[in-house]
Formats: C-alpha cells, sequence, structure tokens
C-alpha cells in the first residue's frame, strides 16, 4: 500500500461522511462527535505505530483502519438516532459492507484487504476475534488500543458533564443518579474479566468497565499513552470514596505501572 492509495480513500472517506449532514441539531452534534473521534484515533494510531517502529507500510494499513473504522456509525446514528449496536446494527460489521458497496479497497492487494476488513470488523467486540490470522492479529490489536485511547477522553469528558449538570445527562442505565456500583462489575475488574454491558447499573458501573478496558489493552506503549493523557485518572477520581472502589483504581494503576515498567526491557 502506498500513500496515494490512502490519500485516494481518504477523499472518498469525508465526503461520504459529510454526505450524512442535515439541518437537525441533535443528529449533527452526535456525527460531529464521531467525525472527531475519527481523526483522534487516527493521531493515536500514528503515535502507538511509531512507538512501536512499524514499517512504513504496516503504518499506513494501520491508519487507514483507524480512519474507516467507525465508516457505520455515521448511517446508524442517521438511522436509528443511537450509538448503540444491541438497539440498531453491529457498527463494526456494517463497516466491512459499506465499504465492499462502495468499492473502497478495490485498488488495494487482496492479503491487505483481508487484513483490513478482519481488523475493523473486530474493533468493537468484547473479545478480539478467536481465530484471527497472525497478520491480521496485529492490526486487530492496534485498532482496539487506539479506540479505547480516544474513548478515555471522551469518557472522562461525559462523567464530568454528569458532575456539572446530571439532569441534562442520557444514560440508558437502570439506577441512574446514584452513588452505588454493582458488586459483580467491581469484582469483574479485580479478576481481570470483560463486564457485559448488560450488567451495568449505575454509572459508577461505567467507569469501572471502563477501567476494566486496561486489562484488554494489547501494547504497554499504549498503556504509557492513557496515563500520559490523564483521562482514566480523571475517570478515576469521580469514583465514590469507597474502600473497595478506591483499592480497585489502586489495583489499575499497579497493573499499568508494571506494564510500563517492561517497555524496552
Ligand atoms: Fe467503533
Amino acid at each position: 500500500m502506498d500513500h496515494s492509495q490512502y490519500t485516494q480513500i481518504e477523499e472518498w472517506f469525508w465526503p461520504y461522511v459529510h454526505s450524512f449532514e442535515c439541518d437537525d441539531k441533535f443528529v449533527t452534534a452526535n456525527l460531529d462527535l464521531k467525525k472527531d473521534h475519527t481523526e483522534k484515533v487516527c493521531h493515536e494510531m500514528n503515535l502507538l505505530t511509531d512507538s512501536l517502529s512499524l514499517s512504513e507500510n504496516d503504518k499506513l494499513i494501520a491508519l487507514l483502519i483507524a480512519l474507516l473504522h467507525d465508516t457505520a456509525r455515521f448511517e446508524q446514528f442517521v438511522k436509528f438516532k443511537t450509538y448503540s449496536d444491541a438497539k440498531s446494527f453491529n457498527h463494526s460489521l456494517r463497516a466491512v459492507e459499506i465499504l465492499r458497496e462502495n468499492n473502497v479497497l478495490a485498488h488495494i492487494s487482496p492479503d491487505e484487504t483481508h487484513i483490513i476488513e478482519k481488523a475493523i470488523s473486530c474493533h468493537g467486540a468484547k473479545e478480539i476475534c478467536p481465530n484471527c490470522d497472525d497478520n491480521s492479529l496485529l492490526f486487530a490489536r492496534l485498532i482496539r488500543d487506539a479506540d479505547k485511547i480516544d474513548i478515555f477522553r471522551v469518557a472522562a469528558k461525559n462523567f464530568l458533564d454528569y458532575k456539572d449538570s446530571p439532569e441534562g445527562f442520557v444514560q440508558d442505565l437502570p439506577a441512574e443518579n446514584s452513588d452505588g456500583y454493582t458488586p459483580s462489575v467491581l469484582q469483574a475488574v479485580i479478576d481481570q474479566r470483560r463486564v457485559n454491558y448488560s450488567e451495568l447499573r449505575t454509572i459508577n458501573d461505567v467507569k469501572l468497565l471502563q477501567m476494566g478496558w486496561i486489562f484488554d489493552i494489547n501494547f504497554p506503549q499504549s498503556l504509557l499513552r492513557i496515563r500520559r493523557t490523564g483521562h482514566l485518572e480523571v475517570i478515576m477520581s469521580l469514583l465514590p470514596e469507597d474502600d473497595q472502589l478506591q483499592a480497585a483504581a489502586r489495583y489499575v494503576r499497579q497493573y499499568m505501572d508494571a506494564q510500563i515498567a517492561n517497555i524496552d526491557k
């Protein structure tokens, strides 16, 4: 893959995204969040692939995956007014369909197309694709990390907004506006297990879920970046003063520090 191929696809992508623009302020605000997210995931991907010293070709494939990973978000919000896959469609799989419908990867080699499609199709899954071939696995790991790094930014902002004005905050939770948490969600973090979205009951459960993502981060360089941005620290600072919650936050910090200490060893 070369730079001109990347540029050609980028010249398709942004007009495609802009084609969903409309007069509805609510839709526009939500689409803008995903445009911003796409640009920032591309930025995070560049930082990550630089820190891993990948080849120029691999860097370009990874950047293209970052650009295209949320292609289906725009159609999803315009059609369903939600970013919930459970209430609409699987946006990771739908992205691959859209790319095929529009022949976006027509000039990319079959091997590289396979890698790009595989990484995009599993970027939002709870677990990384279990039967992934080695070539695709690297890129699936990269996009899952770059995506989460930026989601911590978005989440920290959401939690700060919630603190300032809880009434303006829309969360699909059974027990909103509570200082409580669900013990099984806390235990999942301690056990380094993934949390099911259906287990979430309070806003603190969402913070715990995101803290638990740390154990799913693939590269210690990503953890270093997460520590540097400080967004996860903001999320954890917004947990209530509860001994068990604070112990979970300490556990997450210690895990990150230990992984980061392994870089370049
Ligand atoms: Fe996504």
